[in-house]
């Protein structure tokens, strides 16, 4: 994988005809970490997409590539770690112009950033989409006036998939599977298999993939076990403060019949552990209430470390670089995967549980330590 970023870093060198790439060893800081270019491509890519058209012709003769970038927003450390991550990536330094736009978590400006795109005559245009659906006639816009589209981290529902060249991000629905392999393992070792167990969600943003696979996720769980009741499913739009919200409108409804918190990302596991602790409740694997939580940045696993949240399953951000290697394939006239999915690990806060298996395959859980901790980018 590693050979994957570091092939995408020599193409970019060779098409901008940068001495300075692999001339001395300090103009790699603006490199993107190590670890950054894992995307599995072995894992999902299914079919592969037509070399980039237009657009990609202006950028071919090795000047700088222009990539707008719609961003869903600034809610969570994940999309900080994101945001980041494309912004060193597109950088000039690397021979790209970004033009970023941060939705503010409204399709209605994603929407109308990709408008603005268009009639820039962008070379690419790059969307992290805030849900699902509704990006047809907008993607058929771009595809009419030639520019490739890439979505990444969520995925797109659109009648037809020429609409995107292609799309990098997770599988949401396997973090849902493997979180909740991880809560009825745990369960069972802890000798709680038959019991009575009452679960809260607070989802996040509805229609989004990260949502709708992680709530899938833990919905065939609940449907598998006659002792699992999902006491309430409401959505905490991925943030701190509604993540808080709706844990303390739970707790006034449940009180202490809730047994686990399954929340959808580390910022509303914080806003949920602040509501839990500030009711005179306790949380962790001998406290009142089981935290899980989704995304596993450096605070969020730093909450695994101090026993606040059980299991975190991790949601990689760094995009960037995946992003980049797709627009280097292209600029070089080759094919690309139409989809790719990214490695991702599960953590826990102690070795109870070895390894999770989802549909036959066994993913082996990591128990947050210190040194974990430090040797992640995010
Ligand atoms: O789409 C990825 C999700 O979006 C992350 O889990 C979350 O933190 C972010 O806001």
């Amino acid at each position: 994988m590693k050979k994957k970023v570091l092939a995408a870093f020599m193409v970019a060198c060779m098409s901008l005809g940068m001495m300075a790439c692999g001339g001395s060893g300090d103009t790699t800081a603006d490199a993107p970490a190590a670890d950054a270019g894992t995307a599995d491509a072995g894992a999902a890519g299914t079919e592969s997409a037509p070399a980039a058209d237009a657009g990609a012709e202006d950028s071919a003769a090795g000047g700088t590539i222009t990539i707008g970038f719609s961003q869903v927003g600034a809610e969570s450390d994940w999309r900080t770690a994101n945001s980041e991550s494309m912004k060193s990536t597109f950088s000039k330094e690397n021979g790209y112009e970004l033009i970023f736009d941060d939705a503010q978590q409204k399709q209605e400006n994603q929407i109308a950033a990709i408008r603005n795109f268009i009639q820039q005559e962008v070379d690419y245009i790059v969307l992290a989409p805030v849900t699902e659906t509704g990006w047809d006639a907008v993607l058929q816009e771009a595809k009419d006036a030639g520019i490739p589209v890439i979505i990444v981290d969520r995925m797109v529902e659109v009648s037809d998939d020429s609409l995107f060249t292609a799309w990098v991000g997770s599988n949401f629905q396997l973090e849902g599977e493997k979180a909740a392999a991880w809560l009825d393992a745990y369960l069972t070792a802890a000798g709680r298999g038959e019991e009575e167990i009452n679960i809260v969600d607070i989802q996040g943003t509805i229609g989004a993939s990260a949502q709708i696979g992680r709530t899938n996720g833990l919905q065939a769980a609940v449907d598998a076990h006659d002792n699992w009741t999902l006491l309430a499913a409401e959505t905490g739009e991925f943030t701190q403060a509604k993540g808080q919200e709706v844990m303390e409108s739970l707790l006034k409804q449940y009180g202490d019949q809730i047994d686990v918190v399954y929340c959808e990302n580390d910022n509303e596991a914080f806003g949920a552990i602040d509501a839990i602790e500030q009711a005179g409740y306790t949380v962790g694997l001998d406290g009142d209430m089981i935290v899980m939580s989704f995304d596993s940045t450096n605070a969020g696993l730093t909450d695994v470390l101090n026993t606040k949240i059980s299991c975190n399953t991790e949601c990689n951000p760094l995009h960037g670089p995946r992003v980049a290697d797709i627009i280097q394939k292209l600029e070089a006239g080759g094919e690309v995967e139409k989809e790719q999915y990214v490695d991702e690990e599960i953590f826990a806060v102690d070795g109870t549980v070895a390894t999770v298996n989802v549909d036959g395959v066994d993913y082996e859980v990591t128990v947050v330590t210190q040194d974990v901790i430090d040797a992640r980018a995010y």
